[in-house]
């Protein structure tokens, strides 16, 4: 990472309130940071750099699953640089890179070329998710030992879903000797034929819809396999509340975790309404009914937690009516503001289970991260929870600009990322300095 220069500065950020489930620590205290760790928290520390941050928020760094950063092949929608650029100031200190890319990232080489890249460009801790088939065409397994060997956290076919049960089935047992988790993206494609969710808002705007049993039945399919192969499985982007009711079901029977987005927390479809492409997403927004229970279904731990699924497309395909525009939000900056500001300051979740669901929970899942137990990476994330602030196209750092928050005013703010040690965003500037 370029920002990260291997010097090991200390750094003691005080008097920030330090919110951390994965210790149970919900208290004002300061954080000493000594070689790229946490070294202390406690009262009244000092160090040669202190940063005052009296009134913010310190969280263990948040961690994105679920990211396009488009590169190789669209790097004019998004490249290693922007898209860490993006993760940092939505306060993401380690992010996954999905292998939808062109070439789709299905062999070694590409995975050790976008580790090379990643080391040399990321602002951010970057990991890549290899292909489950060659091409994502659901035929060819991948070589999955040699991408493991080459680098690979883990196998999906994101973007399209596996559409086989046997090919799907036989897959797991594949990764799960290469010692691969397999994420997945639930979608039947016999039942998904239309282009947002099938329901009212869909038949008043006139545009065809998919029914939630496109999600769920895919759902129900990975599952079922998850539980008989015993494939360490985790389901991506959760929508519907059958969805999340069979996740529910099979928790005690399968090694599966699972996440949903922001977008699916805060939004519904009724913004279909303006035939606009900007809200067009796969899976499509859903109605009130759906996010409320994958809302309550993220509240209980039923699902472990919130990826953004951040997916950044050209205007030429976004400024379209629905029904041509490609699928997909941005998600990085805008994530921890739209849920703080729909659900945390509305009671609908408690601060420290979004905390919980953005850092500690995806930070087990990579393997690093999601903790300010003394000894962890110092991987931190500072909010400010009282500014409020309007999305717009000149405030976002990714190359693309389809956020459907665009216009929105939010409250909450990511004002500081720090990664190693090293701060990778300081916004902080006009709240508190750098003393050297
Ligand atoms: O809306 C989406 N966009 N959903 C996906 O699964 C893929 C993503 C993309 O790559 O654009």
């Amino acid at each position: 990472m370029t920002s990260r220069n291997g010097r090991s500065h200390e750094l003691v950020i005080r008097h920030a309130r330090v919110l951390d489930p994965s210790t149970g620590l919900d208290a004002v205290k300061d954080v000493r940071i000594s070689g790229g760790r946490v070294a202390e928290v406690g009262d009244d520390l000092h160090g040669t750099r202190e940063l005052g941050a009296d009134g913010l928020y310190l969280f263990p760094g948040f961690v994105d699953v679920h990211a396009h950063w488009r590169t190789p092949g669209r790097e004019d929608e998004e490249t290693i640089e922007s898209g860490s650029a993006s993760a940092a100031v939505g306060g993401f200190t380690g992010v996954v890179m999905m292998p939808n890319t062109d070439p789709v990232v299905d062999k070694p080489v590409v995975v050790s070329g976008l580790l090379r890249r990643i080391e040399q460009e990321s602002r951010v801790r970057a990991y890549v998710s290899a292909a489950l088939h060659v091409g994502l065409k659901g035929e060819r397994l991948t070589e999955m030992r040699l991408l493991k060997e080459a680098g690979a956290l883990c196998v999906s076919d994101d973007g399209l879903g596996t559409q086989s049960a046997g090919v799907l089935r036989n897959a797991m047992l594949y990764a799960s000797s290469a010692g691969l988790p397999v994420l997945l993206h639930c979608e039947d494609h016999t039942l998904a034929t239309g282009v947002v969710h099938d329901g009212t808002a869909a038949a008043l705007a006139g545009i065809p819809g998919s029914p939630a049993s496109a999600e769920d039945v895919a759902t129900a399919t990975a599952l079922v396999l998850a539980t008989e192969t015993g494939a360490k499985s985790h389901i991506t982007h959760i929508s519907t509340g059958l969805s999340a009711a069979l996740v529910r079901f099979f928790a005690d029977h399968a090694d599966v975790t699972s996440d949903t987005t922001p977008h699916h927390l805060t939004l519904t479809d009724d913004l279909i309404s303006s035939l606009e492409g900007t809200y067009r997403v796969n899976p499509p927004l859903r109605p009130e009914d759906h996010r409320d229970a994958v809302t309550d279904a993220l509240r209980d731990g039923t699902l472990d937690f919130v990826a953004t699924d951040h997916a950044p497309h050209a205007s030429e395909e976004k400024d379209l009516p629905l029904e041509q525009a490609a699928p997909g939000f941005l998600g990085h900056e805008t994530a921890f503001a739209a849920l703080h500001t729909e659900l945390v300051l509305t009671g609908k979740l408690p601060l420290a289970r979004l905390v919980e669901a953005m850092s500690c929970a995806p930070g087990r899942w990579v393997g690093e991260g999601g903790s300010l137990a003394v000894g962890s990476p110092a991987d931190l994330t500072l909010v400010d929870p009282s500014e409020e602030w309007t999305v717009d196209r000149g405030s976002l750092s990714s190359r693309s600009w389809n956020s459907p928050y665009l216009g929105r005013r939010l409250t909450g703010r990511v004002v500081g990322t720090i990664v190693g040690g090293e701060l990778v965003l300081d916004r902080t500037g006009a709240k508190f300095g750098v003393r050297a």
